[in-house]
């Protein structure tokens, strides 16, 4: 049975990952709407796996015994000044739910709560490879800089992504 208080930790961690979702859900609208389809997708894939993150902490409280609670999703940003700065952003977030799984950890050890240990570590790591994935795509997009045909390379080398 999982506590009240990862429980709830977990409840909000799920709007959390929905979130993500959803931002780079209209990052990828954005980017269709500027013709960079590879981008597009990158960020399709990138938020149907954030979805699977989310379902990650779903399907940990429901195994547990505990209940599921959803809350409300904000409207998230539609546009952004460039590439780079959505990506920019992409980077940011990332950081940021790096310092929530981080926090969520640091709850789980102090309830002596290892199962959600477990889960946590897969978290920990994931997130590695994440800010590593979108820092990468960043400084790319910074080299390339106002170059046109740089830009449309990296377009379709995000567009090769697999789901
Ligand atoms: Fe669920 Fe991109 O971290």
């Amino acid at each position: 049975m999982i506590g009240t208080k990862m429980e709830a930790a977990f409840n909000e961690q799920i709007k959390e990952e929905l979130a993500s979702a959803y931002l780079y859900l209209s990052m990828a609208a954005y980017f269709h709407a500027q013709n960079l389809d590879g981008m597009a997708h990158w960020m399709h894939v990138q938020a149907h796996e954030e979805y699977e993150h989310a379902m990650k902490f779903f399907n940990h409280i429901i195994d547990r015994g505990g209940q599921v609670e959803l809350a409300g999703l904000e409207k998230p940003k539609k546009v952004w000044d460039s590439p780079l700065s959505a990506f920019e952003e992409a980077y940011q977030h990332e950081q940021y739910v790096t310092g929530r799984i981080n926090s969520l950890y640091k709850l789980a050890v102090s309830e002596e709560d290892y199962p959600a240990l477990g889960l946590l570590q897969w978290f920990v790591d994931e997130q590695v490879e994440e800010e590593a994935s979108v820092s990468k795509i960043v400084e790319q997009l910074k080299m390339i800089g106002n170059s046109g045909s740089g830009l449309i390379m990296l377009d379709s080398q995000l567009g090769k992504r697999e789901e």
